[in-house]
This record gives C-alpha cells, sequence and structure tokens, in this order.
C-alpha cells in the first residue's frame, strides 16, 4: 500500500539520494552537499511526508507554505522505486487541496515531472532560459491546481454566471 505519513527524522538513504548527483540531475539541490543537520533544518521549515511502499520509505514530498498568499509550493523526490512518482504526488495534492492553490515547476528536460504535473494540474508559464544545466540555459515549466475552496468557489462563480444568461 501506498501512502503519506508523518516524517520527522531523516532515514540516512533519504540523504543518499539527496547527494546522488544523477538523481539530482534536474533539481538544484544538486549543487548542495546534504548532510543529516542540513536536511533536518529543512524538514522543519517546510509541510513534510514520507511517501512510504508497505512501510518502506521510498520518496518524500514537501511543501513550502506561503501564508499570506495560502499557496503550497509543492516537490518530490522518489529515490527508493520508480513507478509511483504520479501516485505519490496526487496523495500529496489531496493533502494540501486545504490551501487555496498548489504550485510546482520543473526544468523542461525532467519529463517525469512535467507528465505528473500535466495529468494533475493546469499549466501555468514557461520561463525560459530559467536554468544552467550543464552550464547550457534551459526553460522552467510551471503549473498550478486551485484548492478545493477555490474550486467549488469557481463552480459556483460558474452558476451564479449561467443562471444569468
Ligand atoms: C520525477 C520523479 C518524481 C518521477 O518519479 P517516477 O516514480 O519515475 O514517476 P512515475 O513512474 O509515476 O511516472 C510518471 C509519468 O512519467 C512518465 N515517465 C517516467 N519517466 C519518463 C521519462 N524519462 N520520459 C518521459 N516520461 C517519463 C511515466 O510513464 C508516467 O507517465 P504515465 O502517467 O503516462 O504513466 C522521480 O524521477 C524523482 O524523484 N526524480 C528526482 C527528483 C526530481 O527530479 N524531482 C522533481 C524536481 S521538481
Amino acid at each position: 500500500m501506498l501512502e503519506l505519513r508523518e516524517y520527522t527524522i531523516p532515514e540516512q538513504k533519504h540523504i543518499d539520494w539527496l547527494n546522488d548527483k544523477d538523481l539530482m540531475r534536474y533539481s538544484d539541490q544538486r549543487h548542495v552537499h546534504h548532510t543529516r543537520a542540513s536536511v533536518q533544518h529543512y524538514m522543519f521549515q517546510v509541510w513534510f511526508r514520507g511517501v512510504y511502499l508497505n512501510d518502506v520509505l521510498i520518496g518524500t514530498v514537501a511543501a513550502s507554505i506561503d501564508k499570506h498568499n495560502d499557496v503550497a509550493d509543492l516537490g518530490i523526490l522518489m529515490g527508493g522505486r520508480r513507478g509511483y512518482g504520479k501516485a505519490a504526488w496526487k496523495l500529496a495534492l489531496d493533502e494540501l487541496s486545504t490551501h487555496r492553490m498548489i504550485v510546482a515547476g520543473c526544468m523542461v528536460g525532467n519529463q517525469a515531472m512535467q507528465t505528473i504535473m500535466r495529468r494533475t494540474m493546469e499549466y501555468s508559464h514557461i520561463i525560459p532560459d530559467r536554468f544552467l544545466y550543464d552550464g547550457k540555459p534551459m526553460a522552467g515549466v510551471y503549473y498550478r491546481r486551485a484548492g478545493e475552496a477555490a474550486l467549488r468557489l469557481r463552480e459556483e462563480m460558474a452558476g451564479i454566471y449561467y443562471r444569468r444568461l
């Protein structure tokens, strides 16, 4: 069974995933050396969950929360097993749907991540040349998803609009 769980003390394999330059090739985290202390520090600052498959940690999802605008900026790291990224992402979107909006982005070269966002969120925009990848400019692509309350409001507004027609 795949589930998200509260996860507060980093496991060693989680730190190893973050220091794996190949796995992190499409993340700015590849420029940073991670230690237990640095990972723990980050975890305390954001919404953070472990992704567990049959009680085994296979990834993490994290969101920095912009409280003033009620927006969650979501990211994912699947280190243990491939093939569960989209399912874990959906669980995270569900749990964060109490926020007004959820946003996410990645380098255009990150095809798997783009597929996940395309299937679960609305396209927002591209920033050309946003990143440097192997010294060459690469665009960033960004998606968004309205939270449940915002979606309900949008439906109500559409209802009011059509009733007026
Ligand atoms: C990006 C990441 C989360 C994908 O996880 P995953 O377990 O491989 O994802 P899934 O197997 O659920 O695949 C999601 C979709 O992408 C597709 N996909 C996977 N690898 C792909 C590739 N190399 N090229 C194109 N599509 C790909 C899958 O077919 C699937 O599509 P589907 O919905 O049609 O079946 C994972 O590789 C990861 O954690 N990478 C390192 C950290 C990272 O880059 N995070 C994102 C930075 S913002």
